[in-house]
């Protein structure tokens, strides 16, 4: 019987090792390696390649297909019941896919998971495993949000082995594990929430979700920086991995897409979080501007493109004097480097000096913007601010700002103005590269080359 082998396993990067060692070659880190035992690899079948006849051989060249010959029965994709979740999930579940959910403790993944699988339990036969509320809790939460709780099957587990035993006897069609960081497995001798514990655990489940069919979600929590607690491992299994982001302060929160096998990653899907549960924002474009009367200076509008389809955000400038030797550069929601570089570039090529100026950059509505498109936004948003000049309310900018001072195009120019235009902005500052061909109605189109032709515009 061949011998079940040990390896040494990192609690912290999950890199492992034949020999146990003070501190892990991968992450350098002390004393992190526990002892995992690895299960006995099953005895082969048949005989070994060497004794095998020709026989042998076409038995085992049997499994090697032509990629054209693999039979693709178009597998029908499960509606989640929220289209914003079904964009980001690239057009509902896939059966036998494994999806984690991340996100802070409190986002509303347990929320959006319980209202989803309620409704879809009416069709499927859905399992939800509980490990970190009792199912009293859950009953609770479902009664307030009025969810039919007639169909779905719940269970307050932690054991693996148990959660793989119950779904094998109810053969449910999609199954959600809520969380797990909580999921433990009694071979196993390192403490419940280790690295070790959660790849295992994670491996089991999506081996039964490929080898049945089933649709599994686990739910993961994030540390203070937004990865993964953890198990960094498990991406490299799942099919698709998804992080719902959202501060306790604002009512919106945002599913975004960071891997998926089956559609097309960085879809952002938008809920807010209701009194009732999570709604879906179906309109999203709109509700990160604040429309107010009065006009503010250093406030400008951009369209951001977020997956598909472009979104308006407003950006938010505050240009101080300073009272530090060294001033401040903050930003939320932007990159801080990418601000002190654009004000580099303001003073050099656009001869406009903020060295002894505190400056603060925010996106409203706790959106992150990663795109370039809003460098320019940006820095005309700086500018208003130092020169105490409002830019007019129907104004809308896109562009990327180049270090010597160039305007840059940016991807779907034209989806962007037609969005800006639908929302009622009547001028628009963009790329020379991303001017239309045709007019726009009602929308004026500034096209500018260089950052001097913007400050011009608005001047
Ligand atoms: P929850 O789904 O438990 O978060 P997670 O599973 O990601 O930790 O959501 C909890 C938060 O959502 C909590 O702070 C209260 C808020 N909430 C509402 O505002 N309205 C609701 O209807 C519900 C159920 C929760
Ligand atoms: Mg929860």
């Amino acid at each position: 019987m061949a011998k079940a082998k040990t390896a040494f396993v990192c609690n912290d990067c999950g890199a492992d090792f034949p020999k146990w060692q003070g501190q892990c070659g991968e992450c350098q880190a002390w004393n992190t390696l526990t002892e995992f035992r690895l299960s006995a690899p099953a005895a082969k079948k048949g005989s070994s390649g060497r004794a095998a006849t020709r026989g042998g051989f076409a038995g085992s060249l049997a499994a090697v297909k032509r990629l054209e010959d693999v039979s693709i029965v178009d597998l029908p994709r499960l509606a989640s019941g929220f289209d914003e979740f079904d964009r980001v999930l690239g057009g509902g579940f896939v059966p036998g896919a494994s999806i984690l959910i991340g996100g802070h403790p409190g986002a509303g993944k347990s929320t959006l998971l319980l209202q989803t699988l309620c409704r879809l339990a009416s069709s499927h036969s859905a399992l939800y495993v509980t490990g970190e509320e009792s199912p009293e809790q859950i009953a609770l939460r479902a009664n307030r949000l009025q969810l039919p709780t007639d169909q779905l099957q719940l269970m307050a587990e932690t054991d693996v082995d148990a959660i793989l035993a119950s779904a094998e006897s109810l053969q449910p069609k999609i199954l959600v594990v809520d969380s797990i960081q909580v999921v433990h497995s009694d071979t196993l001798t390192s403490a419940p929430g280790s690295v070790s514990q959660v790849r295992d655990c994670a491996s089991q489940l999506t081996r039964y979700a490929k080898q049945t069919g089933t649709v599994l979600i686990l739910v993961g929590h994030v540390t203070k920086d937004g990865s993964l607690a953890g198990p960094k491992v498990l991406e490299h299994m799942i099919d698709c991995s998804i992080l719902l982001e959202g501060d306790h302060d604002t009512r919106y929160r945002t599913l975004r897409g960071q891997k998926n096998r089956f559609g097309a990653v960085n879809e952002l899907g938008i809920f807010a979080m209701t009194d009732t549960g999570m709604r879906e924002v179906t309109n999203p474009s709109a509700i990160f501007l604040d429309r107010s009367e009065h006009i503010a200076p250093g406030t400008t509008v951009v369209v951001v493109w977020e997956g598909t389809r472009p979104l308006l955000v407003e950006i938010q400038a505050l240009v101080d004097d300073s009272s530090l030797g060294n001033p401040r550069r903050v930003t939320v929601g932007f990159e801080q480097n990418r601000l002190a570089m654009l004000l580099a570039v303001l003073h050099r090529h656009g001869g406009i000096q903020v060295g002894d100026q505190d400056v603060f950059a925010n996106v409203v509505g706790g959106v992150r913007v990663m795109e370039t498109s809003a460098d320019l936004a940006l820095l005309l948003a700086v500018v208003s601010s130092l020169r105490d000049r409002p830019l007019p309310q129907d104004w809308v900018v896109f562009g990327e700002v180049g270090l010597s001072g160039e305007i840059r195009p940016v991807a779907s120019g034209q989806e962007r103005l037609a969005e800006a235009a639908k929302h009622g902005f009547r001028r628009a500052i963009v790329p020379k590269g991303n001017a239309p061909k045709k007019p726009i109605p009602n929308l004026e189109v500034v096209p500018v080359s260089r950052l001097s032709e913007a400050l011009e515009a608005c001047s």
